[in-house]
């Protein structure tokens, strides 16, 4: 049977890149000429009939498995994948998918609703005007727009709002980064971000992190492999809480010179972060999307971050939309002006800033005084290394706190093992107590071994 599929194959392959073999196979699935279930040709047997080296019709075979339209099945062969849905975020389902409820869960991400803006002074401050928006008005409302390019940190050639930074992502992705395209990311990073790369069918490359930014010299020999794009978190980095300095972003910009590759920064932390911001926009305007998410800052229901940078592409993500929902809620985007423009709100964010950076501090005070090892210095992630994930995950579940997994933020393997770990949360009389059961989790052996 397998003979007549490779044959079917090789007529519906006119492309024999591994690019090439993945998209038709991956058509053959999508249309149903290949069922599900189907055993694929060998490795060997296509390889031979397309005339083509074993290795471009594995890579082909693993691009298809990331995507999940073909799975292997040791000894048996590769098998056409029953489709799991639109999406499977994995890692960001075991991220958020814990063992239960938790008297304190650390592993949410998310800020303290407590220290948000007065959301309901500033709906109600909404004039009439607000409410009446046209199909025909622009998508971004004039005045926001004049806000936010006068706090950008580099002139935008075009700017959008759309909702929440991961919808940013999305659009962004959608329209950069195809089937077996090469995309950096820094290593470790947002498991979302990996699930949305994954089911786009990028091939995924992380870039390790010192205590400055991505290391120079894996960021260039990733770019040596002409990624498309480069996803990257340059403040208060999820998970590693690390913020690039102004001197490696200018020697990343550097790197990226003699490539084509475009640069998307996920701010999303936006003014909850402490430390200044950086944009590779500053060296590259033309190649640089920079987002901006006021999820962190002013409520992640407010669903709201900003695009600007490259204007062929904020340009392609808005025509799009256009043929969907069309715009972000001027009512939404209303109510972020006018706090934005409210003293009490501004001073809202920054006492909120202040207060995390000091959770932060007092945590990573005691698990450095008991040597567990903790990156970074901003936001309201901790990425704390642990001499066994599963252990240290079941010894804090035992005292009511939940934390998330390392293992969903990794690109690949990796030697050690990791929990992040959201202080925002943690109220300031337990802050000295959460922090000792952190370090006794970070130090506790599996109880096999
Ligand atoms: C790195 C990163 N990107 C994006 C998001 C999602 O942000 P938003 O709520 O604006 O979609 C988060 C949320 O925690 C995040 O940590």
């Amino acid at each position: 049977m397998s003979r007549s599929v490779a044959d079917e194959l090789v007529a519906s392959i006119d492309d024999r890149s591994a690019r090439g073999i993945a998209a038709a196979v991956n058509r053959a699935v999508t249309s149903g000429a290949l069922a599900v279930g189907q055993r694929l040709p060998t490795v060997r047997e296509l390889a031979r009939a397309l005339g083509v080296s074993p290795t471009t019709v594995s890579e082909a075979w693993q691009t298809l498995a990331a995507v999940g339209a073909v799975e292997g099945r040791g000894r048996l062969g590769t098998f056409v994948a029953q489709p799991t849905g639109p999406g499977a975020p994995t890692r960001y389902r075991r991220v958020t998918e814990g063992p239960g409820h938790f008297a304190l869960d650390l592993s949410t991400g998310t800020p303290d609703p407590a220290l948000l803006p007065d959301l309901g002074l500033a709906v109600g401050r909404l004039g009439e005007r607000s409410l009446t928006s046209s199909y025909l008005d622009p998508a971004v409302l004039p005045a926001l727009e004049t806000e936010l390019r006068s706090t950008w940190p580099f002139d935008p050639a075009a700017l959008t709002v759309v909702d929440g930074a991961m919808d940013a992502l999305d659009r962004i992705a959608q329209q950069v980064v195809h089937l077996g395209d090469r995309v950096v990311v820094e290593q470790p990073t947002f498991p979302p971000l990996l699930d949305l790369l994954d089911h786009l069918g990028a091939e995924i490359i992380g870039v390790p992190m010192d205590g400055q930014g991505m290391e120079p010299d894996a960021f260039a020999a990733a770019l040596r492999r002409q990624p498309v794009a480069v996803f990257c978190q340059l403040r208060a980095h999820n998970p590693t809480g690390i913020t690039t300095t102004a001197g490696r972003a200018r020697r990343l910009a550097g790197a990226l010179r003699d490539h084509g590759t475009l640069v998307i920064e996920d701010d999303h932390s936006g003014d909850i972060a402490t430390g200044a911001l950086v944009s590779l926009g500053r060296w590259l305007p033309e190649r640089t999307l920079h987002v901006r998410s006021y999820s962190k800052s002013h409520g992640p229901d407010l669903r709201l971050a900003a695009i600007g940078g490259a204007a062929a592409t904020v340009q392609a993500v808005a025509n799009r939309r256009m043929l969907g929902a069309g715009w972000t809620s001027r009512i939404l985007q209303a109510v972020l002006l006018t706090m934005l423009a409210d003293p009490a709100a501004v001073t809202a964010v920054a006492h909120a800033r202040d207060v995390y950076a000091e959770r932060r501090r007092r945590v990573c005070a005691v698990l450095h005084r008991r040597g567990v090892a903790v990156t970074g210095d901003d936001g309201i992630n901790l990425w704390i290394r642990v001499d066994d994930e599963r252990a240290a995950m079941l010894t804090l579940a035992a005292q009511g706190i939940g934390v998330a997994p390392g293992e969903p933020f990794l690109v690949g393997e990796s030697a050690d093992d990791f929990v992040r770990v959201t202080v925002a949360q943690i109220p300031d009389t337990q802050l000295d107590d959460v922090a000792g059961l952190l370090a006794d989790a970070a130090t506790t052996a599996p109880t096999w071994r």
